[in-house]
C-alpha cells in the first residue's frame, strides 16, 4: 500500500447532522461468497467498496464467477456458478502450472490482499474444490496466523499446508474428499467458524464448530438465507455451538448491505467526545453478535439511542442517535470481546478521554490482527500523552487527563488510523497520521466524513 499521510486539526465545532456509514464489510464478503456458489444471481445493495471486500470479488471473478459492480450506486450482482462450478480460469490471467505432483493440473492463483476474512472463509471453500489453488496477500496478511483453519481443514480431510510451513499465507489448497468433524475453537473467532461450516457445505456428512462464546454470526444467517441447513446453539457453558448438513445447491438471494457498525463506531466515539456533538447515524447493523460497542459506550455513560429498529434478511439494524457525553471508566472482558473486537482500539482510544481506569482484558488476539493492536494502541495513545500499560492480552488506561497532537504511526492498520484520528479531534494541536490511505480498506472517505 502506498504511504501516505495526513494532518488532522482539533474539530472547531460540535459534530452534528445525519450521516450514514457504508456497508458492513464482513457481510459484504459473505454476500459475494454465498452468491459465487449459489444458483442465479445474487444482488448485493449497500455493498462495501473497501479494498477488504474488492479482494473477495477479485478472487472469484479469477475463479470464472461473474460479478458487475456498480461503484457509484454500491451494487454488486453476482452471477453464482453453483456448489461446483468454480474452475481455474486462464483468461483471468492467473493460471499456472502447478509442477508438482499433479502434473499438468492449472492452480487457482489468488490474491487476498489485506484481508484476513477473505483468505480463511475463502480457503473452507477451496478445499472442497477439484482443483488446486494458492493463496497470498500483501506482507502484513502474510504474517497472520493461519494454523487455525490449516488444522480443523486438514481434519476435515483437505490438503491445505502452508508454503513456507510457518503457519502464515501463502497457503497451497489441493483437492481432498471432505469429511464432517467435530471442531472444538481454541478462540472465538468468526473466520476459523464460517472457514469450517463452508467447508462442511462440501462435507460428506455434517460438521459442527463449538466455540468459547459466540462470535459474530452473519455466516450462519446468510448460509441459511441461501437455503443451507444450519443450526445454532448457546450451551450452558457459555460455549456455542454451530452445525452444518452438506448442501447440494445454495440459491441466490438479494441483500441488503445494513452499514457497518464498526465504522459507525468512529462516528459514535467522535460525537461522544467532541463537545456539543449531536449526531444522527442512519441504518446500522446491530446484530448482537457486533454491538458490543454500544453496550461499552452507554456503560461508559454515553448518550446513545436507538430509533428505527427493524430486520432485513435476518440482520437487525437501526437509527442511532448520539450525543456528547461526559465518559466514565469500565473493564471490558470476557464474551463481550469477541463483539467489539475490532472495535477495541476505538474503545481504548474513548477510554483516554473517560474519568478514572478502564481495564481491557481477555483480548490476546488484538495481537494478530492487521497489526499487533496491543502494542500500536499503547504506542500512539503514549504519543498522545495518555496513561496506558499494555498487558498480557489487553491494556489499562487511565483517563481524564487532556491528549495532545502527536505524529500517530498508522502502521497501515485501517483501525488504528480511524480511531487515532478521532482522538485527534478531541486533541490539543495538530496530529498527523502517517499511512492515513489504510482506511479505504474498510471506509472509503472516512475523512471527507469528517470534514
Ligand atoms: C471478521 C471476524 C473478525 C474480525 C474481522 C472480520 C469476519 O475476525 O476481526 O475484521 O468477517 O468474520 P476473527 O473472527 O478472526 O476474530
Amino acid at each position: 500500500m502506498k504511504d501516505s499521510s495526513k494532518i488532522i486539526y482539533p474539530a472547531r465545532q460540535p459534530l452534528t447532522g445525519e450521516i450514514q456509514v457504508p456497508g458492513d464489510k464482513s457481510i459484504s464478503h459473505r454476500a459475494v461468497m454465498l452468491g459465487a456458489i449459489a444458483k442465479g444471481t445474487t444482488r448485493i445493495q449497500n455493498f462495501l467498496m473497501g479494498g477488504d471486500c474488492l479482494s473477495t470479488i477479485d478472487c472469484f471473478r479469477r475463479l470464472g464467477v461473474q460479478i458487475d459492480v456498480n461503484a457509484a450506486e454500491g451494487q454488486v450482482a453476482v452471477h453464482g456458478k453453483g456448489m461446483h462450478g468454480l474452475g481455474v480460469y486462464p483468461g483471468a490471467g492467473n493460471a499456472q502450472k502447478t509442477g508438482g505432483p499433479d502434473g499438468d493440473l492449472k492452480e487457482a492463483v489468488l490474491d487476498t490482499g489485506n484481508s484476513g476474512t477473505t483468505t480463511r472463509l475463502i480457503s473452507g471453500i477451496l478445499a472442497g474444490q477439484d482443483f488446486p489453488s494458492l493463496l497470498s496477500g500483501d506482507v502484513s496478511l502474510n504474517t497472520r496466523p493461519m494454523n487455525r483453519i490449516l488444522e480443523p481443514l486438514t481434519q476435515m480431510g483437505a490438503h491445505i499446508r502452508s508454503v513456507h510451513g510457518n503457519g502464515c499465507a501463502p497457503l497451497s489448497i489441493r483437492p481432498g474428499q471432505l469429511h464432517g468433524i467435530h471442531s472444538r475453537t481454541k478462540v472465538a473467532s468468526a473466520q476459523v467458524k464460517s472457514a469450517i461450516l463452508l467447508a462442511g457445505l462440501f462435507a460428506d456428512s455434517p460438521t459442527s464448530v463449538t466455540e468459547p462464546s459466540l462470535s459474530r454470526d452473519h455466516t450462519e444467517l446468510m448460509l441459511r438465507g441461501f437455503g443451507a441447513d444450519v443450526s445454532s446453539i448457546i450451551n450452558e457453558d457459555g460455549t456455542a455451538t454451530a452445525s452444518i448438513r452438506p448442501c447440494r445447491e445454495l440459491y441466490a438471494q438479494d441483500i441488503v448491505v445494513p452499514g457497518d457498525i464498526s465504522s459507525a463506531a468512529y462516528c459514535i466515539a467522535a460525537a461522544l467526545i467532541v463537545p456539543g456533538s449531536s449526531l444522527l447515524i442512519r441504518n446500522v447493523g446491530i446484530n448482537p453478535t457486533r454491538a458490543g460497542f454500544l453496550s461499552v459506550c452507554r456503560d461508559m455513560g454515553g448518550d446513545i439511542t436507538l430509533l428505527n429498529e427493524r430486520t432485513t434478511g435476518g440482520e437487525p439494524s437501526a437509527d442511532l442517535l448520539v450525543r456528547h457525553s461526559s465518559l466514565h471508566g469500565v473493564t471490558i472482558e470476557g464474551s463481550l470481546i469477541p463483539t467489539l473486537i475490532d472495535e477495541l482500539p476505538m474503545a481504548a482510544v474513548l477510554a483516554a478521554f473517560a474519568e478514572g481506569t478502564t481495564v481491557i482484558r481477555d483480548a490476546a488476539e488484538l495481537k494478530v490482527k492487521e497489526s499487533d493492536r496491543i502494542v500500536t494502541v499503547t504506542e500512539n495513545l503514549l504519543a498522545m500523552g495518555g496513561d496506558v500499560t499494555p498487558t498480557a492480552d489487553g491494556m489499562i488506561i487511565r483517563g481524564g487527563s487532556p491528549l495532545h497532537g502527536a505524529v500517530i504511526d498508522s502502521h497501515l492498520d485501517h483501525r488504528i488510523a480511524m480511531s487515532f484520528a478521532v482522538a485527534a479531534l478531541a486533541a490539543d494541536g495538530e496530529s498527523r497520521i502517517s499511512g492515513a490511505n489504510c482506511v479505504d480498506i474498510s471506509f472509503p472517505g472516512f475523512y471527507d466524513y469528517f470534514n
